[in-house]
């Protein structure tokens, strides 16, 4: 039997076989590659004698598309099989029923942060922020409340290790550090964001969310900082006349410091805000204190400014009509729906902060 013949029935009979796209692969480089036996056959061609060589020639061409062609084909049937196999594995079940569609809403913290940055931006702040897990020194150290201070205490801190290096920021005032340690003054920024404290009842929730403002300049005073409160306010609340008053207090990392109250009144079960005889606190503030801008390298010769935190929730509360706090952060949908926004409806005061 010719070596042609031989390669004929043992290649035949492998490509008979179930074979796989690598077999064949395999079976194409045995027999087409550099030293492959039908590659090997033509290159005796030169050593056959030329009365004989018509006909080799002609038997090899012969095989080699024999080959080529149950190849290919093989080829072609595992491609189609396979294809087959996937149309009938992800085919659409056009009698299913569809799924249900669920809008989501915004929920009414991140709408109030919304409403809160487009009143500051339109004055001049810009919006910072800064970790939830702080390091204690731009928590107290840096804003003037050294070790053993007491408001360490009453903040209520959650620490992170034993040594009470690392902790969940107690207030926004570190993004104050933050924000002057890295930049050059002036700065006018608001800092809206998480915060915790170990507190829980229907007005307090370990997590919560408060807005740091601060301004500092040459010649910023408690002028400006009342101006830039009673506007806030007025903006925020949608409305025109505004009573607020000024309570002193104390900060460690401002001096003088007072916190806000603002006049309000019950109208047919309905709180409305800024007129009546009742006062409501909504946030602490002052001027910073000269040890803060030194512990930031900034010259407190030079600069001063004021701060202030709000609390976000409970300007959230006031304005949606929201009673409890908690509720804030269950998670349940059916609260979300009903208290939630619109996610296209985004506040401005061109448009109306909102509906
Ligand atoms: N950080 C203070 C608090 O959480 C609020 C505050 C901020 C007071 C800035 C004065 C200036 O109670």
């Amino acid at each position: 039997m010719s070596d042609i013949k031989k390669i004929k029935d043992e290649y035949l009979e492998k490509l008979n076989q179930d074979i796989d796209l690598n077999n064949i692969n395999q079976i194409k480089t045995e027999l087409f590659g550099k030293n492959g036996k039908i590659s090997n056959e033509f290159k005796k061609m030169g050593s056959i004698p030329s009365d004989e060589r018509k006909k080799f020639a002609s038997d090899l061409n012969t095989i080699k598309e024999e080959f080529q062609n149950i190849i290919s084909n093989k080829i072609q049937n595992i491609e189609i099989k396979e294809i087959n196999l996937k149309l009938q594995n992800e085919k659409v079940d056009v009698t299913l029923p569809e799924r249900s569609f669920n809008q989501g809403k915004i929920h009414p913290v991140s709408q109030v942060i919304d409403e809160i940055s487009s009143i500051f931006s339109e004055i001049g702040f810009s919006v910072e922020d800064g970790p939830d897990v702080e390091n204690e020194h731009n928590n107290f150290t840096a804003l003037n409340t050294p070790d053993n201070h007491p408001a360490r205490d009453m903040h209520d801190t959650f620490y992170l290790d034993k040594n009470k290096k690392y902790l969940l920021r107690t207030h926004t005032s570190p993004v104050q550090v933050r924000t002057m340690l890295n930049g050059k003054p002036p700065f006018k920024i608001i800092a809206p964001g998480r915060t915790y404290r170990s507190d829980s009842d229907q007005t307090h929730s370990p997590m919560f969310h408060q807005v740091e403002g601060l301004h500092i300049d040459k010649n910023i005073t408690m002028a400006h900082l009342k101006g830039c409160l009673n506007y806030f306010i007025k903006e925020y609340f949608e409305v025109k006349k505004l009573k607020m008053r000024f309570r002193p207090s104390h900060f460690p990392f401002t001096e003088p410091s007072a916190e806000v109250d603002i006049g309000y009144e019950i109208r047919e079960g309905k709180i409305i805000i800024g007129e009546g005889d009742k006062w409501l606190e909504i946030l602490g503030c002052g001027m910073v204190h000269p040890n803060v801008l030194k512990n930031v390298k900034v010259d407190p010769n030079n600069y001063q400014g004021y701060a202030f935190g709000i609390g976000i929730d409970r300007l959230a509360m006031l304005k949606y009509g929201i009673k409890d706090l908690r509720a804030f952060f269950e998670t349940d949908y059916r609260w979300l729906n009903h208290f939630g926004f619109d996610p296209l409806d985004v506040p401005s005061s061109y448009r109306g902060l909102s509906r």
